[in-house]
């Protein structure tokens, strides 16, 4: 019999880290898995194929700002997780209207768990894996053309400042050998399903998921079809894609990262927010272009416009995360077949 891999993963309400439980319990690398999904909203348990019963997936509503709530997290009849998905978060326009509760959430409760981590850890014996989920929101000021892993984060935004702070404290734990950390900074994932989120980026699905729903949706940046804002870039990744590379982070061994960084910039892909409405018009038809209106607005267009726009995927490749190939019409292609399927 293999050993019992326990797994907490945190935000599992949320989008993300939903798919990361479902392809969790797939995981043919993760055998006879225990699930623990929290959130602070009451977690689903993950559909699709698997074991998915009480014995194997357990789902707890907690509040993260509670050191308490967390703790009780790591007292599961599941036992001391052996690996921790820290997911959960407020998102970037959220984070910036609600500066504090967004330190509180994507700064303070990190901190939190990262501390209890380190603790279980030791009573366990063995360093818990702390896979994290940062952003290019760390970046912003004067970039270069293109970013590489030497490239320093000067956050411009409350969410990006949390996260690199987060980071901060990830890779020094890890240095110290309190945790082993695996960071990712992920690209703006589209085509995201459900309702619009909280986040600046939040239209870059919105654009694409509306039209093919046959539903109005506002694009923040310009004024109409025409506008110059469209020629913005923007770096991006399909869902599929970093649930998979976050699967992948859990794998990869700890030593493959240099002392002082546990930090890997996701594999992305540039692309236009012409490109996307492009690709919508391409798999969707003109009647799909009509149902974008146009509203700019000047706090949406400043966070997106301080994001980094192309990265280097040299290091994260070598590394063994993956990309995806064929840019943005592949991506609307796969989102309209789970609209027709009724499952976005
Ligand atoms: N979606 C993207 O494009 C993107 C890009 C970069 C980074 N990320 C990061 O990936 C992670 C998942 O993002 P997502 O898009 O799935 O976001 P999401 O908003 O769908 O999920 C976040 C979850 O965190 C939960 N949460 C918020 N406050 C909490 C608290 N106090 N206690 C417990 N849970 C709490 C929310 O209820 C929500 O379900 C986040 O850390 C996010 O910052 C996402």
């Amino acid at each position: 019999m293999s050993t019992t891999n326990v797994v907490l993963v945190t935000g599992a309400g949320g989008f993300l880290a939903s798919l990361v439980a479902r392809a969790l319990i797939e995981d043919t690398q993760t055998p006879n898995i225990r699930l623990i999904l929290t959130d602070v909203i009451h977690p689903k348990i993950p559909s699709g194929r698997g074991t998915t019963d009480s014995e194997h997936v357990s789902t707890i509503k907690a509040d993260l700002t509670d050191p308490k709530e967390i703790d009780a997290l790591f007292n599961t009849p599941f036992g001391i997780p052996d690996t921790v998905y820290c997911m959960h978060g407020i998102m970037s326009r959220g984070s910036e209207d609600n500066f504090d509760l967004g330190l509180k959430v994507n700064a303070d409760s990190v901190r939190d768990l990262l501390q209890c981590a380190r603790r279980y850890g030791a009573q366990l014996g063995r360093l818990i894996k702390f896979v994290f989920t940062s952003s290019c929101a760390v970046y912003g000021g004067p970039l270069p053309d293109i970013i590489t892993p030497e490239t320093i984060a000067t956050p411009e935004g409350a969410y990006g400042l949390a996260k690199l702070s987060s980071e901060l404290f990830i890779n020094e734990f890890s240095r110290r050998g309190l945790v082993d950390g695996r960071i990712l900074r992920l690209p703006t994932i589209v085509v995201r399903p459900g309702p619009p989120a909280a986040a600046a980026s939040s239209f870059l699905s919105g654009i694409i998921r509306e039209p093919l729903k046959g539903i109005e949706a506002t694009c923040p940046m310009g004024t109409n079809i025409s506008s110059p804002e469209l020629d913005l870039p923007v770096w991006l990744s399909s869902p599929q894609t970093v649930v998979r590379n976050l699967i992948h982070a859990k794998h990869i061994s700890g030593s493959a990262f240099p002392r002082h960084s546990r930090v890997v910039c996701a594999p992305g892909f540039t692309a236009t927010i012409r490109d996307e409405i492009d690709a919508l018009r391409q798999v969707g038809g003109e009647d799909a272009l009509k149902l974008i209106k146009f509203e700019d607005d000047p706090t949406t267009k400043r966070l997106v416009d301080s994001w980094p726009q192309r990265f280097d995927n040299t290091y994260a490749l070598s590394l063994g995360f993956t990309l995806d190939k064929g840019g943005m019409i592949p991506i609307v292609e796969s989102f309209k077949k789970d609209v027709e399927a009724g499952i976005a």
